[in-house]
């Protein structure tokens, strides 16, 4: 059968009809609110680039931490700026590190209990060099040449996970894109006592030009080169597939991709190919343009948070990290 007896508008008529028929939706609490904490007491610091996010102190991160909560948003991603930066990213694994210090805090409130936190494993934030891996250098002065060394840093990746496990981090997310690290990481967290930890691994992350603003927010663009050595190319799709399936190989729990709306196509794939979670992360160059956009009455501001949202879900995304987290969720009740 076809037209004038099926006529697809019929389930377009109303809003109930639409609403009923509606193959994608959207919850607070598939929704994830990246936040970037500070040394400090009442920093409130806005990022230039990403307008409505600041760097935060701890006792300002939690007010966004009941916030969150009280939308009903699934939970935080934690970022940190370090009072200090050395060659090997110390700060990172620090016991009184700025993220560690953060988790315990959001662990001691117990009206929180419910709020995820998902702790971002990486050294970029706190390496002098702002590379996510340690760095060797061959040659002097101009002539000089960097390499990082991929096994030494998961070393420190894995370090890094159990500290930030041990300090209340319900889900470790090592962002570094090191071959390996979540081996490193697994047998790390097991050994000291974390087998129930489980690993968000950002296994197919790329060297995009969307984590701009990012930089900015969190202190943490290369002071030279850049991220191509070990992010992965724009071009390559087959070679994503391959990111995943190392990564289940390795005993990872779930995984995220990135950036979210130029890479949906990879989103799709995966979610066709493996069966466990995927989550995208909107990164903040897609956030920014956005905003961008509306700022100058360009586009609709709910309408298209909402649209953006959807299109990540329908791609194939169970959870999406996403700087919009809050202002998604009010639209969302
Ligand atoms: C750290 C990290 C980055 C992002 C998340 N974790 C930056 C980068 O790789 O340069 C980007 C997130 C965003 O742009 O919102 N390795």
């Amino acid at each position: 059968m076809a037209y004038p007896q099926v006529r697809l508008r019929r389930l377009r008529r109303t809003e109930s009809l639409r609403s009923l028929v509606r193959e994608t939706r959207l919850h607070p609490e598939s929704l994830i609110y990246p936040l970037f904490l500070v040394p400090g007491e009442g920093i409130r610091k806005p990022i230039p680039s990403m307008p409505g996010c600041f760097n935060l102190s701890i006792d300002e991160a939690l007010k966004e931490a009941h916030e969150c909560r009280s939308l009903g948003i699934g939970g935080l991603l934690l970022f940190g700026l370090p009072a200090e930066k050395d060659e090997q990213g110390s700060g990172a694994w620090a016991d009184d590190g700025i993220v560690q210090t953060g988790l315990r805090a959001i662990k001691a409130d117990a009206r929180l209990c419910d709020l995820l936190t998902i702790a971002d494993v990486c050294l970029c934030e706190y390496t002098s060099h702002g590379h996510c891996g340690l760095i060797q250098r061959t040659g002097e002065g101009a002539s000089a040449t960097y390499t990082i060394q991929n096994d030494a840093s998961c070393e420190l990746l894995a370090k890094t996970a159990v500290s930030l496990a041990r300090a209340g981090a319900d889900i470790v997310a090592p962002s570094d894109m090191m071959d390996g690290r979540v081996a490193a990481i697994r047998a790390s967290l097991d050994q000291s006592g974390m087998a129930e930890t489980p690993i968000l691994s950002y296994a197919a992350k790329y060297a995009s030009a969307f984590y701009g603003p990012f930089r900015e927010a969190a202190d943490s663009a290369p002071q030279f080169g850049d991220r191509r050595s070990y992010q992965m190319d724009g071009a390559n799709r087959r070679e994503a597939m391959r990111e995943i399936e190392l990564d289940l190989q390795e005993g990872v729990d779930m995984i995220l991709l990135k950036p979210a709306m130029s890479y949906l196509d990879i989103l799709r794939e995966a979610r066709d190919r493996f069966d466990l979670p995927i989550g995208a992360y909107q990164v903040s160059g897609e956030f920014s343009m956005l905003v961008a956009a509306f700022e100058r009455g360009w586009l609709e501001r709910h309408r298209t948070i909402l649209e953006s949202l959807l299109s990540i879900r329908r791609a194939g995304a169970d959870f999406i990290v996403t700087y919009f987290a809050k202002e998604a969720a009010a639209l969302m009740r």
